[in-house]
């Protein structure tokens, strides 16, 4: 978010509203954005990266953890003598923090003019319209999970997947696709069950014919979300129950079609059949995230993740058995209530024997309304906090910088996803070789010098070194083109 005067900016004339959205936070938010920018794109509006040039400026938020929150309260903040310059801005809190904080955002911060929570996304070009010709806030926000029937809940949580855009990805080649919203396991330091409402699994045939668009709009790569994306489950007209592993597999069927991705897996919910749809599926990345959170069975207690360490050491030892090259990612959080040195240890030893291909650390971060919050005091002290992280994250990184060995000299398929981070020019001003970046199916991102023309290919890369993070490589290709590094010439689209 940018911190300039807020007067540089004069009111604009007979143009198109202009749009500006700024997104933290999780996958879902992203697509969700996605979601919302289409449709206000589809009733006129036009997107811009220069929030001072905006007439509309939303916030889609996150409320995993506090610092999330305080960054949105102070980026809101920044707006405040906007809006006192320009009354006719709008400016809107959408997504979790929405639904958890409610009025509180309005009393934060009156000049907001609408705060819309995730289960209510569908209604903001309705609301922006109301706020501004009615002239005061205005607020749609879902039932709160005790607020009403189980069905008066749910339908509360409305879905949000209208069709899809293909101008309004940041990548053509690659799509997220809901296949669940919410969440039922009620993790003691979560705030995700109440703010993104019951899980609720969509119908796969929607979920297909989604996809199938998305892949006539150059899509070749979907990325299937869910909060716990592995309990997927739907039972549809014919009494057929449908599981995550037979969505792969009918998903799979879609020609040009050429990866699926999901995250997040639970780990009680790694059933075999899953597994072996990894294994057989050829489409299907070899990348499962499923979070540890602790590697004592106290604090996994606690936190009511519902397994024992044993039992995520037996759900490792079967996804190296089905699966022996798949990559595995993990989350923790450091500094749970009551987390003694002793408990801590025990996570740096899941991450020595589970060698992940990375971790996520968190540190614990009270959450009101979480029953984590309402029992157990929040005694680890920030500094501790602080070390933990980065102990584990040390222990995590010098595991994943002695496994990454392993792939120097290897070839891989990579779909080339753009530029590297470090590239920052405008890359139709280069018209040679710059640093490209993809990932191989087990997520590792790959690195290389490749020409722009790679973009959204499936490109063969060979490994020449790597770090903790990154495989660092180069195009292998049968076409050399004299007097030219090999490792920008022609592709190998395969
Ligand atoms: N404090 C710190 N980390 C949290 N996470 C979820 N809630 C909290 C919290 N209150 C982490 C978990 C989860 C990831 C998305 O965020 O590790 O897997
Ligand atoms: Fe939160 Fe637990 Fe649900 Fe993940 S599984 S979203 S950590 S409650």
């Amino acid at each position: 978010m940018r911190s300039q005067d807020m007067s540089e900016t004069s009111e604009g004339t007979n143009h198109r509203p202009k749009l500006f959205v700024d997104t933290v936070g999780c996958q879902m938010n992203v697509l969700d954005s996605e979601l919302v920018i289409a449709r206000l794109r589809s009733q006129g509006y036009e997107l811009t990266d220069d929030p001072l040039a905006a007439d509309t400026i939303l916030f889609n938020t996150c409320s995993v953890r506090q610092h999330a929150e305080d960054k949105i309260y102070s980026a809101l903040g920044r707006f405040k003598s906007l809006k006192k310059k320009r009354p006719n801005v709008a400016i809107g809190v959408l997504g979790c923090m929405a639904q958890k904080d409610q009025d509180e955002i309005l009393k934060r911060a009156p000049f907001v003019d609408i705060v819309v929570g995730p289960g209510q996304l569908a209604r903001v070009p309705e609301l922006l319209e109301k706020a501004r010709s009615e002239k005061t806030p205005q607020m749609a926000v879902s039932k709160a999970r005790t607020g009403g029937t189980k069905l008066e809940v749910v339908d509360s949580f409305e879905e949000f997947d209208p069709i899809r855009e293909q101008a309004m990805r940041s990548s053509p080649y690659q799509a997220f696709v809901r296949i669940m919203m919410g969440c039922d396991k009620f993790c003691t330091y979560c705030v995700v069950p109440a703010t993104r409402g019951p899980e609720q699994s969509r119908d796969p045939a929607e979920i297909v014919e989604e996809t199938r668009l998305l892949v006539d709009q150059g899509v070749s790569e979907i990325t299937l979300l869910g909060q716990t994306v592995n309990s997927y489950k739907f039972r549809t007209g014919d009494g057929r129950q449908w599981r995550l592993s037979d969505l792969l597999t009918e998903l799979s069927d879609i020609p040009d079609l050429r990866r699926i991705k999901f995250i997040t897996s639970f780990p009680k919910d790694m059933t075999d059949d899953l597994l072996q749809a990894v294994r057989d599926l050829p489409k299907v990345f070899r990348y499962l995230h499923v979070p540890a959170q602790s590697g004592c069975d106290e604090m996994l207690r606690r936190m009511k993740r519902l397994y024992t360490v044993a039992q995520y050491d037996e759900m490792m030892a079967r996804i190296r058995e089905t699966v022996p090259d798949c990559a595995v990612s993990s989350d923790f959080i450091v500094g749970f209530c009551g987390e003694s040195e002793e408990s801590f240890e025990k996570s740096i030893e899941l991450v020595r024997r589970s060698r992940f291909k990375n971790s996520f650390i968190f540190k614990y971060s009270p959450r009101p309304g979480t029953k984590a919050f309402e029992l157990y005091a929040d005694d680890v002290p920030e500094e501790v906090k602080k070390r933990r992280n980065n102990d584990l994250l040390a222990v995590q990184s010098a595991i994943s910088q002695v496994d990454n060995q392993a792939f120097v000299g290897q070839e891989f398929e990579v779909l080339v996803e753009g530029p590297s981070k470090s590239f920052t020019g405008d890359l139709s001003a280069v018209s040679g070789p710059v640093q490209m970046a993809g990932r191989t199916m087990t997520d590792r991102i790959c690195v290389f010098e490749g020409n722009s023309r790679l973009i959204g290919t499936y490109s063969k890369v060979r490994v020449v070194s790597a770090s903790a993070v990154t495989l660092f490589a180069e195009v292998v290709t049968d076409r050399v083109t004299h007097g030219r590094p090999s490792a920008w010439t022609l592709p190998v689209i395969s």
